[in-house]
Parts: structure tokens; C-alpha cells; sequence
């Protein structure tokens, strides 16, 4: 069971039907005041900041990456503990002045260089990031780190990590004022069972 549903479960929350046998994208819950929808990781911040949804469950390195200011982040659920970071070919010798970087994180990596006030060429890519290193199409990556068997499999290595990364309860700031009375209970459970 994906985590963030197993989570449900221990705060009461159980969809009616079983998600993963359906292509249906909003299901009805076990409280008539909750609907669960299923997501793309990098739409949650999106459907939150508009209200759509009220809550959302999302990675920190999706929400780093959509850096929206319309929700509040309010519980750290603890999930997924992961980090982003640069990585680089373990020998890889002397690099150009000005680097290539790819990344399916384009504004935490343009971030993260600006503020070092070092100027890179970023490469935005959809995955296998380790393969742009070995293949020359870059010469660092910024990509998500768990265990850095992926990294070692490919001759990389963590260079310096940017940020720690691990799945975050938001909530619309509107929703949070004028649906306070629900949504700060929610708050409260969520808190208890992650805790
Ligand atoms: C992520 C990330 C690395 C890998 C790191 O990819 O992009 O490739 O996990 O994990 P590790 O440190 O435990 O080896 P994911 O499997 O999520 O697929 P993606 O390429 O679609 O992001």
C-alpha cells in the first residue's frame, strides 16, 4: 500500500474502494466530509495553492521545486526520507570553468547555484539522471539521493547535498481559516501517528 494511504489508515481514513484497481482519480472515504484525489506528484502543490484540494501529501523536493506560497507546510509526515544532492563522476578529473548540470530539479539547482553565485548551463532531464555524468552530456547532476546505490552503480558520488528531503502535509491557507474546525483535527492526527 502506497505510504501516504497506509497513513490514512492509521488516522481512520480508508478510500470506499480499493485505488489501485481503479482509474478513477477522486474517490469518496470512510467520512462523508473526505474525498481522496490521486495526483502526479508534482501537481499536488498545484491543486493545494489553488484550492481544489484542501491538504496535500507531497514530497519536499516537489514542493522545493514548485515553490508556491499558497499553502502552509504545517507537518513534516517523515516519509520517504531521501536528499537532494549534487553528484559527480567519482574521478572526474579538471572541469570547465563554467559546468553542465542536469537535473529534473531546474529551480532547486538554479537556486542552489545562484546563491553560490556560480554560473552553470542546466540541463533539465526526466530521470535516469546518473546515466548524463557517464555519457558526457553533463558533468554534475542534481538529482534525488536515498540509499546512493544508483550513484555507485554508475561511478558517481555525493558531492554535497542541498537539502533533506521527506514527504510534508500542506494546506491551502485559505482552507486552513475558513475550514479550521476540520482541518486542524486532520493536523492533530496526522501529527500524533507520525510522531
Ligand atoms: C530516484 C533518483 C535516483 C534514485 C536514487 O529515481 O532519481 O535515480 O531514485 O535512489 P538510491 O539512492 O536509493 O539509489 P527514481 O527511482 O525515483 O526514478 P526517476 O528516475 O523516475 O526519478
Amino acid at each position: 500500500m502506497p505510504l501516504s494511504l497506509e497513513l490514512l489508515s492509521k488516522v481512520g481514513i480508508e478510500p470506499a474502494e480499493d485505488i489501485s484497481k481503479s482509474r478513477k482519480l477522486v474517490f469518496n472515504t470512510n467520512r462523508e466530509d473526505l474525498k481522496l484525489m490521486v495526483l502526479r506528484g508534482m501537481d499536488v502543490a498545484t491543486y493545494v495553492e489553488h484550492g481544489i484540494a484542501d491538504l496535500g501529501i507531497s514530497g519536499r523536493d516537489v514542493l522545493l521545486e514548485h515553490g508556491g506560497d499558497g499553502y502552509y507546510e504545517p507537518l513534516d509526515l517523515g516519509l520517504a526520507k531521501c536528499q537532494i544532492a549534487v553528484a559527480g563522476l567519482e574521478n572526474e578529473g579538471k572541469l570547465p570553468p563554467r559546468i553542465k548540470v542536469a537535473t529534473k530539479f531546474v529551480n532547486i539547482a538554479k537556486r542552489y547555484y545562484a546563491e553560490k553565485a556560480i554560473q552553470v548551463d542546466i540541463i533539465k532531464l526526466y530521470g535516469a539522471m546518473e546515466l548524463a555524468p557517464v555519457t558526457g552530456l553533463a558533468h554534475r547532476i542534481v538529482d534525488i539521493v536515498e540509499t546512493g546505490n544508483t550513484l555507485k552503480a554508475n561511478g558517481l558520488i555525493t558531492l554535497e547535498v542541498i537539502e533533506e528531503i521527506s514527504t510534508r502535509l500542506i494546506v491551502n491557507k485559505l482552507s486552513f481559516k475558513t475550514r479550521y474546525a476540520s482541518v486542524q483535527p486532520l493536523i492533530d492526527a496526522l501529527e500524533e501517528a507520525t510522531t
